[in-house]
């Protein structure tokens, strides 16, 4: 009899109020559960009165189970359920810039098809469990600024179809897995920059073949010399070394040759070209040939890409370049404000004569003169209107820059021996005369 009547009742709830929602919408719901705050509503059609969860936001569906949970950049604040793990067809998870926390729950490596996990711009925390080799099928790992911390699990290498790893801005420590290099044969994309790595640069980094863009290894504590064999990646990676602890001669091999030391700045112990620190004798060897050892001002010439530029402001700058640089500016200056001294009382002076001999046109009688100068040479920032002439404001009641001016539509009144004599009318209507001297 009893029995029975749980029946009843269960068929009550499934044809009732409450209708039947498969194990999939339940595992969606006590994701739905983990979330404290919605603020934007992304959620709001998740609800137990739907019977099929794929038609909630966000939420994709293949043949009736949920290959997909994408709900990015709507404020979610909460933690990540072990639920999701049992969405067995799960493919993709992206929830990028929300506000996540916590660690990552062991479960979510249950959902073995896993192809792209995109957790970018959260709160997470916490180390990464090693059932990440569980992932055969991950292709996209992105769980750049987080607050992950701990070492890059030793299983990573076992997810061998992982084409793009960003690890970046997080408190990631250790040293890269060993084989690291050798088994993510398929990596496109690598990105370890802004953690704690510490440990050598595997040489089997070199191994990655596949590699695209930038390799960027930057910001870390790795130490010791830079392995040659990363001259093996393909021509186009640029591998992006700075700010780490790196020392010895920078190999000249390949995709670490011709590179500008922007590359590479930023790591004390590294010596020889394209750095201007040479290398001493000791470490040296055949690397870098020509230079004495402890000449400053003896390191071959920087290399003419585009890239030079930026090094001087980088670690390599010596004392004395910093106060040539502050000496020229000064200098420069000056000559700027001697220059428009000199304009100005030039200008002056023409001015004070015209008020003379009048051309007819207003003057608003009560103001003082002002005078403007501008010439091209003293200034870039002038623009290619203005020409090589002195630009003088003749009525200059009203305040302009240049770039008013540039907006102000002028008319030529006249042409004196002097000059040309424009009207220029500004924006907000007051007008005065101006005067370009030819
Ligand atoms: C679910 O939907 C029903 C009707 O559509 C509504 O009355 C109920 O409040 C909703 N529940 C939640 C938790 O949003
Ligand atoms: C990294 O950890 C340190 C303490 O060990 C902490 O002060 C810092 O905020 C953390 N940074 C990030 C990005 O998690
Ligand atoms: C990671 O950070 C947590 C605190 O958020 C700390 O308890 C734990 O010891 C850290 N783990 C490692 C490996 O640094
Ligand atoms: C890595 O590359 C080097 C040189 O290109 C090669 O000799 C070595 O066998 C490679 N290692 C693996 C594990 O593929
Ligand atoms: C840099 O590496 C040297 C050894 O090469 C080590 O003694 C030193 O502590 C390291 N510095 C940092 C900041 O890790």
């Amino acid at each position: 009899m009893f029995p029975l009547i749980l029946l009843l009742l269960a068929l009550f709830n499934c044809h009732g109020l409450v209708s039947c929602l498969n194990n999939e919408g339940y595992a969606l719901l006590s994701f739905k559960q983990s979330i404290y705050e919605d603020p934007e509503g992304s959620l709001s059609n998740w609800n137990s009165s739907d019977d099929n969860p794929c038609s909630w936001n966000g939420v994709t569906c293949k043949d009736f189970k949920v290959m997909s949970v994408s709900i990015p950049k709507k404020k979610l604040y909460g933690f990540l359920p072990s639920a999701l793990g049992s969405l067995s067809d799960l493919r993709h998870v992206n929830l990028r810039n929300n506000r996540f926390f916590g660690s990552l729950p062991a479960e979510l490596f249950q959902a073995q098809g896993l192809q792209s996990l995109v957790l970018y711009g959260n709160s997470l925390s916490g180390s990464l469990p090693n059932q990440f080799g569980k992932l055969k099928y991950l292709q996209t790992l992105d769980l750049s600024q987080n607050f992950f911390n701990g070492s890059i699990p030793s299983s990573t290498v076992l997810c061998k179809r992982l084409r793009a790893l960003d690890l970046s801005r997080n408190n990631f420590t250790g040293s890269l897995p060993a084989g690291f290099g050798a088994s993510l044969v398929s990596l496109e994309k690598l990105d370890l920059s802004f953690n704690k790595f510490d440990g050598s640069i595997p040489s089997d980094v070199g191994n990655l073949s596949s590699l695209q863009g930038t390799a960027d290894l930057s910001h870390n504590l790795f130490t010791g010399s830079i392995p040659a064999s990363l001259g093996n990646l393909p021509e186009k990676v640029y591998i992006d070394l700075t700010y780490n602890n790196l020392s010895g001669p920078i190999p000249q091999t390949g995709a670490l040759m011709n590179r500008g030391p922007t590359a590479f700045i930023g790591n004390p112990g590294l010596c020889g070209p394209p750095l201007k620190n040479p290398c001493s004798s000791v470490t040296d060897g055949a690397t870098a040939p020509s230079s004495i050892p402890f000449l400053p001002n003896n390191s071959p010439p920087q290399d003419s890409d585009n890239n030079g530029r930026k090094s001087v402001k980088g670690r390599g700058l010596s004392k004395i370049a910093v106060v040539a640089i502050i000496v020229s500016d000064v200098i420069g200056i000056c000559l700027v404000g001697l220059l428009f001294s000199y304009c100005y009382s030039r200008v002056c002076q023409r001015s004070k004569n015209r008020d003379g001999n009048s051309y007819g046109f207003e003057k608003g009688g009560k103001k003082r003169k002002e005078c403007f100068c501008f010439r091209k040479d003293e200034s870039e920032t002038l623009s290619e209107n203005v020409e090589q002439y002195d630009l003088v404001a003749l009525d200059a009641q009203v305040a302009f820059d240049l770039d008013e001016l540039l907006k102000a539509s002028a008319f030529v009144l006249g042409k004196s021996g002097i000059g040309i004599v424009y009207k220029v009318v500004l924006e907000d209507g007051p007008y005065f005369s101006c005067e370009k001297i030819g």
